[in-house]
């Protein structure tokens, strides 16, 4: 078996190849003067199953992706599956508005041009893995955030909103404490309101749980409503760190105590490995009948 390194993951990849006894394949990636991206695959991979492992935030990472998995097609792979731990559009899943295009299946079916199977990580509604034309796997690193909050003396996890409220659930339940959910409504891309919630938070402290932080939004106005409730102090985590614009800013200045995401985004918050949970996902992928091992 061989891992194909995408640029946004080579750590990653490095992580879930040594995992799964893989090796690595070696990669030419480059983005030519008029900004098109280029990708080689340089060794051979006649008759083996591949992993690519790329993170899609940025179109040419999702585009580098794209490439990677026609040249594993071009080397002759046994099976490809694409790995991708961040898997950008996943937001757009519905046709929210009349004639808005909808991304997440334009990404899935893409994709299940050259993959045969697909693994994410935490993708933001599952939903999702059901536009792709193969076998997908929705995995999870609720269990390795879970862990991380072992020494931290959490009291109470919180989901942002009702929707986030199974893998808050999770790690409630991983990190043996009580959970529950804060009413957040959307008003635009950049801002969101939560109505006020009476909790049991005084003097606690608190972890609030979500699948992804972008532009610190949700997290920021959680946490205030938290401290004007009396919480003693509160840990913002999250699988995807996206940290867009000021993010990192507004939650210091809001006062939390610690943010925590996963590798799926390498950054400085990423303190959390996602790669058991790619290689969990990866195994689980492989052990379905993909077409080609059926064929
Ligand atoms: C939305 O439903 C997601 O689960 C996150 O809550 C959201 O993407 C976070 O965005 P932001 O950090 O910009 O508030």
């Amino acid at each position: 078996m061989y891992v194909v390194p995408g640029a946004s993951c080579r750590a990653l990849s490095e992580a879930v190849a040594k995992s799964l006894g893989a090796k690595v394949a070696r990669v030419e990636l480059k983005t030519f003067p008029d900004g098109e991206v280029y990708a080689r695959i340089l060794d051979d991979l006649t008759g083996e199953d591949v992993v690519v492992v790329q993170t899609t935030l940025g179109n040419d990472r999702l585009l580098e992706l794209l490439l990677l998995l026609e040249a594993a097609s071009g080397r002759d792979a046994r099976r490809i599956v694409a790995a991708v731990p961040y898997y950008a559009y996943s937001r757009q899943d519905e046709r929210f508005q009349t004639g808005e295009a909808l991304s997440a299946a334009v990404v899935a079916k893409s994709l299940g041009l050259w993959a045969d199977g697909l693994v994410t990580v935490d993708p933001h509604k599952d939903h999702i893995l059901d536009f792709f034309p193969g076998d997908a796997v929705g995995t999870s690193a609720i269990p390795e955030l879970a862990a991380h909050f072992a020494a931290q003396g959490v009291d109470l996890v919180l989901a942002p909103d009702a929707g986030a409220r199974g893998r808050a659930a999770e790690a409630a339940r991983l990190m043996d404490v009580g959970f529950d959910h804060l009413e957040k409504t959307r008003l635009s891309g950049e801002e969101v309101v939560m109505r006020p919630k009476e909790l049991p938070v005084e003097g606690k402290t608190i972890a609030i749980v979500d699948d992804i932080i972008s532009t610190g939004g949700t997290m920021a106005k959680a946490t205030g409503q938290l401290f004007d409730q009396g919480a003693k102090a509160v840990y913002c985590a999250a699988t995807h760190g996206l940290f867009i614009g000021g993010a990192v800013e507004k939650l210091t200045n809001a006062g939390v105590a610690g943010i925590v995401a996963t590798d799926t985004i390498p950054s400085s918050h990423a303190v959390v490995s996602a790669a058991p949970a790619v290689v969990r996902g990866v195994q689980e992928v492989f052990a379905k009948k993909t077409k080609k091992a059926v064929a």
